[in-house]
């Protein structure tokens, strides 16, 4: 009894103490405050949250560089960061054997936030052979990723997939995308780690967007995404939010249960002004959208940086004072935007070749030898050296709704097996996968078609 009237008292005083300084009582060492998921709007605490980013990659797609394993490359960036006005970065590669600890407190020194991509271009989903390459061994990879940084307080998110779908047949893979999402979810449940939101960012594609944006948000909860977001090129300036069609992309996914934002924003058809930052936090917007991240920082060939990386300096482009500008001119909304605080599930999308090829709502169960790490942690991770989509054990049945675990006879089959690994074709491209959608135009097309 004494000792816990003692700790109680303890406990208000400390909590006492804290809110007597800065109000919230959940006063953190790292000083960066995690957000949080209410209806379809983030949050850092009791105020509406809005993403005002930037897509962080040095070294482009076809030369896979860690930003955050190298503090001088970290401190550099940040201070453009701060410059341009930015809370929040994303980043497509991470190399999770390596530690990450001093970049990330860089960034939550600064009050910056990392939307973080959970796949590496030899670790994730093959939109063309989605089920041999959902397995034990990709997964180990990006659990292991999602165990090291859930541990941050400002990882604000994990992209469970990027535009593994990018056209109408590849729509087929969507179930695998979900299964780890699902899974990523499950790992941060049964480790007992901060529930970092987890979704999908999808391909500038109209084909299957708003199927795929209600796939992610249909079933059971556990089954379900945090939030949702979409690459978008569609406003080109001079424009408007009508000629972008920004207008029927607010009308379109009103109502829609979860967090929106643009993962990719900022075409470069005609000399960029960034007139579409005011339109993104305007009250047009915000009650259904949460910001978005501008492509991309650096320069990389195809004339969508800011800046250009050369002696390990970073030279400002014209495109970084025009974002500067727009930002620092862009107030948020005052409030909370006209968010919708009952956000919730929808109806799966019906079958409709050949835009949505899907045919029920069932997932492929987690496989077999990835069960372990939900129980033992993930271990250590592979870096960016081998890769998983030619090994591992695959998923062998379907899931009960809702579980992620296996139903019926087909659960303890023997059918997977190594012998899936055998029976393989050799890939062939594995860099569309990750790519972001004008990167990977510029890959297959060259960099001129796509400047
Ligand atoms: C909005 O939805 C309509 C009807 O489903 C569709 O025809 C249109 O392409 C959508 N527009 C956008 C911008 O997504
Ligand atoms: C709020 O979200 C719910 C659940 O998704 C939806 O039914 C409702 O129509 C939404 N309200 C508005 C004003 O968008
Ligand atoms: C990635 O996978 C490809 C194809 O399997 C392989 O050739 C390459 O060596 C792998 N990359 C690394 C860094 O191991």
């Amino acid at each position: 009894m004494k000792v816990v009237s003692l700790l109680a008292s303890i406990a208000l005083g400390a909590q006492f103490a804290l809110g007597s300084i800065s109000g919230p009582i959940d006063k953190r060492e790292s000083g960066i405050e995690p957000i949080t998921v209410k209806g379809n709007a983030f949050f850092k605490g009791n105020e509406r949250f809005y993403i005002r980013g930037i897509d962080y990659q040095p070294g482009g797609s076809s030369k896979i560089e860690d930003p955050l394993a190298d503090t001088d490359v970290c401190k550099r960036d940040i201070k453009k960061f701060k410059d341009l006005g930015l809370n929040t970065v994303r980043i497509y590669t991470i190399d999770n054997s390596k530690n990450h600890d001093e970049c990330m407190k860089e960034l939550a020194d600064a009050g910056i936030y990392l939307v973080l991509d959970v796949n590496t271009p030899n670790y994730s989903i093959h939109r063309e052979e989605p089920e041999g390459s959902y397995n034990d061994v990709y997964l180990q990879s990006v659990f292991a990723t999602v165990e090291m940084f859930a541990k941050y307080d400002n990882t604000l998110a994990f992209f469970s997939g990027n535009e593994v779908i990018n056209d109408a047949p590849t729509s087929k893979s969507a179930p695998y995308v979900k299964a780890v999402t699902r899974d990523i979810r499950q790992f941060l449940r049964s480790r007992d780690l901060r529930k970092v939101p987890v979704g999908y960012s999808a391909a500038d594609v109209d084909t299957n967007r708003l199927e795929m944006a209600e796939y992610m948000n249909c079933g059971p909860d556990d089954e379900r995404s945090d939030f949702f977001a979409f690459n978008d090129y569609s406003w080109c300036s001079p424009s408007d939010f009508q000629t972008s069609g920004w207008d029927q992309k607010v009308k379109n996914f009103t109502g829609y249960g979860l967090p929106l934002f643009l993962s990719e924003y900022g075409c470069n058809t005609n000399k960029r002004d960034f007139g579409e930052v005011e339109a993104l936090y305007s009250k047009e917007m915000t009650a259904v959208y949460s910001g978005g991240l501008v492509y991309e920082y650096t320069e990389e060939g195809s004339e969508y940086g800011v800046v250009k990386l050369s002696d390990k300096e970073a030279k400002e482009l014209s495109g970084y004072k025009a974002l500067k500008d727009a930002l620092a001119k862009t107030k948020s909304p005052q409030g909370d935007g006209g968010y919708n605080k009952t956000s919730g599930p929808n109806e799966c999308p019906k079958k409709n070749t050949p835009n949505w090829d899907v045919d029920n709502d069932a997932l492929p169960t987690i496989p077999q030898l990835a069960k372990k790490y939900l129980t033992d942690g993930a271990g250590k991770g592979p870096g960016l050296k081998g890769g998983s989509q030619n090994v591992g054990t695959k998923s062998s049945s379907t899931a009960t709704a809702g579980s992620g675990s296996a139903t019926g006879a087909t659960a303890t089959g023997t059918e997977s097996g190594n012998a899936a690994a055998g029976l393989r074709a050799p890939e062939l491209g594995l860099a569309p996968i990750f790519c972001s959608l004008v990167v990977c135009l510029s890959m297959v097309f060259g960099a001129s078609l796509v400047m």
